[in-house]
């Protein structure tokens, strides 16, 4: 959704252009990478379809233009296509963003019928057998090649998303291939970012520096050769970068997020971050959370930085990186995110990085939980692990 982040915004006076809409945590895959958090929300808690048209009547009042409609699997929900229509009837720009394998044709025409205008479809890898491990879902690879197609013959614009890491990245150029066979628009090649079972999984997941600088390569290359054929957008790992990532664009100031069970939040992992509360539309209005809530002022614009930041010519690029980041690997989510260069955490998220890429990776853990205990979550990080 990189697209989503173009251009600079004003949070405490413009409307959010974006909306996402985790309509539920259940999904037949179990991505070792899934930005959902460890504990996820139940059915019977789920908004109902009443519910999802009043906070759509009240994105759209708010300003919101796009709608993403995401989960977990959104498909799972059987009123996907009254939600896609009242949107549609709002002026919203529908997308779905999906794994596709519980899709077949009828339900592609219906969601059409009804109003949807994009579908972003994930790939696990180029091959068949590692795409079924990774997502942990037999033969699903083989339904997502399928529904592609069939995305492409009802004339719907499609992008696939395709996340890589240290388990599929050698397969990154035949996804290229891939992607542009399937006559996909876009191809979003993005890094896993280590939030909720990313965060679980990391040693299993961490690229080494070279397969990062092998991808960026063929990235850079790809983009070249398939320039008007494939726009190809790239997210690389932060914790090999030098600068963070402007995450979600700043804080509460261009999209936000909608749980299976209405809470309100600036992104996917903010749940994490014990110190804010997340107020619910089922008691407040939109408008109200966005404009006023505490959660939503606590972390925007730039005035609340810390050093180094607050004297960096660049806080207005990146406002510091990612909070949830901050929280999970300093425990502060107030903190400069460890991935920027000028973090007193920098050095030590990088040896991280390293000692996790070069050791042989351990077996995923998946969201369905298996009889062993699962593995512990990564500790923090400390300044001395640098030294
Ligand atoms: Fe960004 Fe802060 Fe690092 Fe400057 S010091 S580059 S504002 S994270
Ligand atoms: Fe929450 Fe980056 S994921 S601020």
């Amino acid at each position: 959704m990189a697209e989503l982040f173009l251009g600079r915004r004003d949070p405490w006076t413009e409307p959010p252009m974006g909306l996402l809409a985790e309509l539920t945590h259940r999904c037949p895959l179990q991505c070792p990478y899934c930005s959902n958090p460890l504990e996820l929300e139940r059915v019977n808690g789920e908004l109902a379809t009443a519910d999802w048209r009043r906070v759509l009547d009240e994105a759209a009042d708010l300003g919101v233009l796009q709608v993403h409609l995401s989960g977990g699997e959104p498909t799972a929900r059987g009123d996907l296509e009254e939600i896609v229509a009242h949107a549609r009837g709002l002026g919203l720009y529908t997308n779905l963003i999906t794994a596709g394998v519980l899709l077949d044709e009828r339900r592609i025409a219906r969601l059409q019928t009804a109003g949807l205008e994009h579908v972003q479809l994930s790939l696990q890898a180029a091959e068949a057998a590692t795409a079924d491990r990774v997502g942990g879902y037999r033969e699903g690879h083989g339904k997502k090649l399928v529904v592609a197609r069939l995305v492409r013959a009802a004339g719907l614009p499609l992008t696939i998303n395709a996340v890589v890491h240290r388990q599929n990245l050698d397969q990154l150029e035949a996804m290229v291939g891939l992607a542009l066979e399937l006559g996909a628009h876009r191809l979003e090649v993005a890094h896993v970012q280590y939030y909720g079972w990313a965060l679980r999984n990391r040693a299993a997941l961490m690229p080494t520096r070279e397969q990062l600088e092998a991808a960026t390569e063929i990235v850079e290359r790809s983009r070249c050769e398939l320039r008007g054929r494939l726009a190809i957008d790239y997210v690389i790992p932060d914790y090999w970068a030098k600068r963070p990532k402007p995450c979600m664009g700043g804080w509460g100031s261009t999209i936000f997020n909608v749980t299976p069970q209405g809470k309100v939040m600036p992104c996917h992992a903010a749940a994490s971050i014990p110190s804010l509360e997340f107020a619910s539309v089922r008691d407040h209005s939109l408008r109200w959370i966005w404009q006023e809530s505490p959660a939503f002022q606590r972390f925007r614009g730039t005035d609340w930085l810390p050093d180094p930041c607050r004297s960096c010519a660049l806080k207005e690029v990146d406002f510091g990186g990612c909070r949830c980041q901050a929280m999970a690997l300093a425990g502060d989510a107030a903190a400069t995110d460890p991935a920027c260069e000028l973090s007193p955490l920098h050095a030590a998220m990088f040896d991280v990085a390293r000692a996790e890429s070069a050791a042989p990776p351990p077996e995923f853990v998946y969201r369905r939980p298996r009889r062993e205990a699962p593995a512990p979550l990564p500790g923090r990080l400390t300044a001395e692990v640098a030294s």
